[in-house]
């Protein structure tokens, strides 16, 4: 696929702006500070509905206004389809497909895209949040319905333990019993979304931890990599080998453990069952990346998770074609290696969206559509 048109308004520092791309590999050059990953950031924003920056939508809003407008029109196989989002400070986002109306889940993943960023960096050195991330986009991506399977789980575990919470500050013997009542509904609902969003992980490692390996014996070659999930919260289940591949024995095992974990949740009032709390396993040799991994390493590791995720999503459905790659900031850190196999992808997908501070950090070999950024403005450079 490929983003045909990006019309900015009042998002991030472009008070009006607008962009059209061309297909193949467009460069985005200007010095630091002038808005080159807003561009990338705002066209991951029309994708996913997230930033690979931030976490909260206020940022993106340009400071003074209260509203910010995405327009985006792409092309997925012979078709266009023009995406709308309005971001709203204090009141819902407001998101259309070609003009109607929609919920998240029908806007997500109409244009599919792969992010690799400096940011990237903390999948592989930064907490497990950042690796469950990971692992959720690319389920969402995959298949845009776990977008409300994670959305109930989140849900349901926010609602359970502001209950655990309660019952952990409650003394009265009668009004425990009352919460404790009301707490083993909330434990279904742990158990049946959290089977949910486990199976979905674990079938997704089971595509993905493959791709991974190859990738990153392109970009580094000479060592190998891997990957596997780490589920944390099975008292006896250290490993991923020994969780079954099925939803059902997922969720009674899910429940076994909520019932054996029971009074460290009312010592605690905290949640602790649940792939909330779970890891994913890097390694790089016979060693744990976060640990061990070098600076290069890491970077190799990040690039190998983004481009076996492209690679999963690029051989799903034929009919869809490739993500748009977007790549911000990134060839200045490689070495030339890297920097090489980064290259071929990008020369081979139907799209990709880079940026850069200066042309020369972008390797000769990409011919590229350039666009020239200066403050609040984008224009045509060859
Ligand atoms: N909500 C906002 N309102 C106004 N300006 C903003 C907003 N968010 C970010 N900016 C401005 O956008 C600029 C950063 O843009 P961006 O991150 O796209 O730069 P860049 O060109 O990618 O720079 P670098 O080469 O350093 O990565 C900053 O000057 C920042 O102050
Ligand atoms: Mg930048």
């Amino acid at each position: 696929m490929q983003v045909l048109h990006l019309e900015l308004t009042n998002f991030r520092s472009y008070e009006a702006a607008e962009i059209t791309f061309a297909p193949g590999v467009n460069v985005l050059v200007g010095p630091n500070g002038v808005g080159k990953t807003n561009i990338a950031e705002a066209v991951g924003y029309v994708s996913t509905l997230n930033s690979h920056r931030v976490a909260a939508d206020l940022p993106l809003i340009r400071q003074g206004n209260d509203q910010a407008i995405v327009r985006s029109t792409f092309s997925r196989g012979q078709r266009e389809i023009q995406l709308e989002i309005a971001i709203n400070q204090g009141r819902a986002n407001r998101l259309q497909v070609s003009g109607s109306p929609v919920r998240a889940t029908d806007f997500i993943s109409q244009l599919q895209t792969v992010v690799f960023a400096p940011e990237d960096l903390s999948l592989v050195k930064g907490d497990p949040s950042d690796r469950r991330k990971f692992l959720d986009e690319v389920l969402v991506a995959r298949a845009p319905r776990y977008h409300s399977v994670k959305a109930d789980y989140d849900r349901v575990v926010k609602q359970r333990t502001t209950l655990l919470r309660s019952i952990a500050g409650t003394r009265g013997a009668s009004s425990r019993a009352g919460a404790e009542s009301t707490l083993s509904v909330w434990d279904d609902q742990l158990a049946a979304h959290g089977a949910s969003l486990l199976f979905g992980r674990l079938s997704l490692l089971n595509e993905i931890s493959g791709l991974v390996s190859q990738a990153y014996e392109h970009v580094a070659p000479g060592k190998s990599a891997g990957i596997a999930y780490l589920p944390r919260s099975f008292s006896d289940i250290p490993s991923e080998d020994s969780l079954p591949r099925n939803r059902q024995a997922l969720e009674e095992l899910l429940h076994k453990e909520i019932a054996l974990r029971r009074s460290e949740e009312f010592a605690r009032g905290v949640t602790v069952v649940g792939p909330h709390r779970d890891d994913v396993l890097l390694t790089i040799g016979e060693l744990p990346a976060k640990a061990y991994a070098s600076h290069g390493e890491c970077w190799s590791m990040a690039l190998a998770l983004r481009l076996a995720a492209f690679e999963l999503m690029r051989t799903l459905d034929d009919s869809v074609g490739d993500p748009v790659l977007i790549l911000d900031d990134v060839f200045a850190e490689l070495d030339s290696t890297r920097r090489k196999a980064l290259a071929q992808v990008a020369m081979t997908a139907e799209q990709t969206i880079i940026t850069a501070a200066v042309a020369e950090d972008v390797p000769a070999e990409l011919a590229a559509q350039q666009f020239v950024v200066t403050p609040g403005q984008v224009a045509r450079g060859n």
